[in-house]
């Protein structure tokens, strides 16, 4: 078998061009475009790459981007005091602080202070609960991202046997949340889970995120199985892989996200549509 691969980058493409011209459809009617307030503190040469990418999105879908580049040395009480001057902000429909955050900055201080109904990273425990009790309103994008793509692949959920490999807060545990509203049979397996390729040869549907290159490989991979890497490591040689092994698993899986151009787009995607939800959800 050679496993179909789900094209996130066209699956993200269409969603842009679909928020864009709700976007248009709100300013025919009168009302103001959507407005994002991206906050990046530090130099973290990742974060810059990622949140660079954020602001371009917001620029294609005809969103205010409002940027925030604090120094290094910004501490907690002047980062608070921004977001509540951003909560504050009619003119503010999402906020999203860049993680991670320099260590002296204690992340879930800033998440909760962020107002839930502008919180479209969807990380607030208020919205992280919602979707824990099946009632979701701003979800977590890179899992929601996932759950489109499958979505839009075909692949029915209820019942399956689903493994999520890593237990983050911004990934694996809202995966597991949104796959078990889905219907299925969740595991999630973390740093000290023993017997690893045990739990992962179950898997009808199997989600990695972990953050180490390559590291699942297709022969621990059930026949049949769908693939979803979310992944995404630099090699030495400069070469960008994800957390699986892609080549041998495509030989063994029935679909599987490519690296890049997988779940990565889908994130993005998902960032416009919860802003565009929360401007929405606020009636402005
Ligand atoms: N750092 C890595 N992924 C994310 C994300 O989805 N949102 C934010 N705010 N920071 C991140």
């Amino acid at each position: 078998m050679s496993a179909t691969i789900i094209d996130g980058n066209a699956a993200a493409k269409e969603m842009r061009r679909d928020i864009e011209a709700r976007v248009g459809a709100r300013l025919q009617a009168g009302k103001r475009a959507p407005g994002l307030a991206v906050v990046l503190v530090g130099l973290n040469p990742a974060s810059q790459v990622y949140v660079s990418h954020k602001r371009k999105d917001c620029a294609e879908v005809g969103f205010r981007d409002l940027a925030y580049d604090l120094p290094e040395s910004t501490s907690e009480a002047e980062l608070l005091a921004l977001i509540d001057r951003l909560n504050e902000d009619p003119e503010v429909d999402g906020i999203l602080v860049q993680l991670p955050l320099p260590g002296h900055i204690h992340a879930e201080k800033v998440i909760e202070r962020i107002r839930a109904d502008k919180d479209v990273d969807g990380f607030h425990p208020y919205n992280v609960g919602r979707l824990a009790l099946r009632m979701p309103l701003l979800r977590p994008c890179t899992p929601r991202g996932v759950m489109v793509l499958l979505e839009r692949s075909g692949i029915a959920l209820a019942g399956k046997e689903a493994v999520v490999v890593g237990a983050s807060n911004i990934v694996g545990r809202p995966m597991a949340l949104e796959l078990l509203a889905a219907g299925c049979t969740v595991t999630v397996t973390h740093s000290r889970t023993q017997d690893l390729e045990s739990h992962i040869r179950r898997a009808e549907v199997l989600v990695v995120a972990v953050g180490r290159p390559e590291m699942i490989r297709g022969e621990w991979i059930r026949p049949g199985a769908v693939v979803v890497d979310v992944g995404i490591n630099r090699r030495e040689d400069g070469r960008l892989v994800g957390d699986v092994h892609f080549d041998s698993a495509k030989a063994v899986a029935s679909a599987i996200t490519p690296v890049p151009g997988g779940v990565g787009p889908m994130t993005r995607a998902l960032l416009l549509q919860n802003t565009l939800e929360a401007t929405e959800l606020r009636g402005v």
